[in-house]
């Protein structure tokens, strides 16, 4: 199955292109190695209809696999789970639990992050950290699970 994918970069700043957006092509260049195909790509403010409309869009596309990165700490603009949880099917615990313990390992600020999986229209959504190298990062940490939970949101035939 080949899975597409969508990057959504959340980040007032790059957004108004104050800054280079380092993340998101840090999760093309994951997703290439991966032999994922990327679809889309957006860079979007810290807003909650902004992002949701990405999502939707990414959804509508195709995107079997949409990755988030940015706005999942404590800022008062970090508006990420909201958003996705403003939309999701179902939630999935277990790829923030999983992305949050492997984290801790590398830094104890990762416990102050809010990462989450989810299920969106039939597209699987993985909001990961804003810092490049964390997203990337927690991706490998999920990444296994990756083809199984792409096949199950888009309801395809799969065995475990
Ligand atoms: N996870 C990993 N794997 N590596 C990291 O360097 N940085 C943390 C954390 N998770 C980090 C990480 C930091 S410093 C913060 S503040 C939180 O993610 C939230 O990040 P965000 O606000 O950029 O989304």
């Amino acid at each position: 199955m080949q899975i597409t994918v969508g990057i959504i970069t959340v980040s007032d700043r790059a957004s108004r292109a104050e800054y280079d957006d380092l993340g998101g092509p840090a999760l093309k260049e994951v997703a290439l190695k991966n032999n994922w195909s990327v679809l889309c790509e957006a860079i979007v403010p810290d807003e909650i209809d902004r992002l949701q409309e990405a999502i939707r869009s990414f959804a509508d596309q195709g995107c079997g696999l949409i990755l988030t990165t940015g706005g999942t700490g404590l800022a008062a603009r970090d508006i990420t789970p909201e958003a996705i949880r403003g939309l999701m099917r179902v939630e999935l615990p277990g790829f923030g639990e999983v992305m949050r313990a492997e984290s801790m390992k590398i830094t104890p600020n990762a416990i102050l992050s809010r990462n989450l999986g989810a299920v969106v229209a039939q597209s699987l959504v993985i909001a990961l950290p804003g810092k490049p190298s964390g997203a990337v990062e927690c991706l490998g940490f999920v990444a296994g699970a990756i083809p199984h939970g792409v096949a199950l949101a888009q309801r395809l035939p799969t065995s475990c």
